[in-house]
């Protein structure tokens, strides 16, 4: 696939891993349309990506308010006549410690990560399939297989979200010519990830480069770095006895939080 003229909607468009992925599209010319909370930000972005000489939209969306979703969508068909490729990235890491444990936290990681996500794919659907064609990619996460101490809410979000995608895959691309990305990402040197230390992170740069590479090659899991892929693989093969012996404070990371108790 060549982006040039292709229609993009890209939520998450001011974060490390979106504001990338809109620069690198705005140089191939595709035609933009970006949505995050944000607005100044996304202003600014919107001016550089028209100063390469292709357009982009803007609009306020927080993906918890399903209307914003819902005006995003309409905004961006009603501007272009058309949706070629939808990446989804708004998401948000919040540590939810066994301390205090809170329900509130893992609700609101839902509703931002899946929900969000799944509001997005209601409102696609039907131009996508009236068009007859489409791409949605959408941000998991690389260990979405097993959980992490500490990081239940964000793990249980991102495997809602691959286990979605991979439920409508097949039947999606069969009935309707429409194709769902997993983007599995590894550690990304990003605003999400700041106050945690994580070596081995990719620069935003590069996994925007990782991610726009997969959707042009139309695959359908797009993970990267190969070190942190390979390294995941493994780890999923540990039987449950095995993995539980990962010393907490490892599958944690340095920079966790430590509560007091509730
Ligand atoms: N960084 C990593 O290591 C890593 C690894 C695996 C997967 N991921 C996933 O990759 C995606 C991008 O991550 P990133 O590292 O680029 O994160 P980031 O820099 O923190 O950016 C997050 C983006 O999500 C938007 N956002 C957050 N809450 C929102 C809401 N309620 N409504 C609308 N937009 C919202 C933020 O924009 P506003 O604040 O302007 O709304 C921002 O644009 C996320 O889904 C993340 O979970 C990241």
């Amino acid at each position: 696939m060549d982006f040039e003229n292709k229609v993009v909607l890209i939520s998450g468009a001011t974060g490390g891993m979106g504001e990338e992925i809109v620069k690198q599209l705005g140089k191939e010319k595709a035609k933009l349309a970006i949505f995050a909370r944000r607005e100044e930000k996304l202003k600014e972005l919107s001016d550089e990506i028209k100063s390469y000489g292709t357009e982009c939209i803007y609009k306020k969306c927080d993906v918890k308010k399903i209307e914003d979703i819902k005006e995003a969508v309409k905004f961006t068909k009603e501007t272009y006549g058309k949706i070629d490729v939808a990446i989804l990235t708004a998401g948000v890491l919040i540590p939810n410690p066994i301390e205090t444990f809170d329900a509130s936290i893992i609700k609101n990681t839902m509703d931002i990560n899946f929900m969000g996500s799944v509001y997005f794919i209601e409102n696609l659907f039907p131009i996508m399939k009236a068009q007859g064609f489409g791409t949605i990619a959408v941000a998991s996460t690389l260990p979405d297989k097993r959980g992490l101490a500490g990081w239940g809410a964000y793990g249980a979000s991102k495997a809602a979200v691959s286990w979605l995608l991979e439920s409508l895959r097949a039947e999606a691309k069969q009935k309707y010519n429409i194709n769902f990305i997993t983007i599995k990402p590894g550690t990304v040197d990003t605003p999400m990830i700041q106050n945690y230390e994580r070596p081995g992170a990719v620069s935003p740069q590069k996994a925007a480069e990782f991610i726009i590479k997969g959707i042009k090659k139309g695959k359908r899991e797009i993970e990267f770095p190969l070190i942190q892929v390979i390294l995941i693989k493994l780890r999923n093969l540990f039987p449950p006895w095995a993995y539980d012996k990962i010393p907490v404070e490892m599958q944690k990371g340095g920079g966790y939080p430590n509560p007091k108790e509730k």
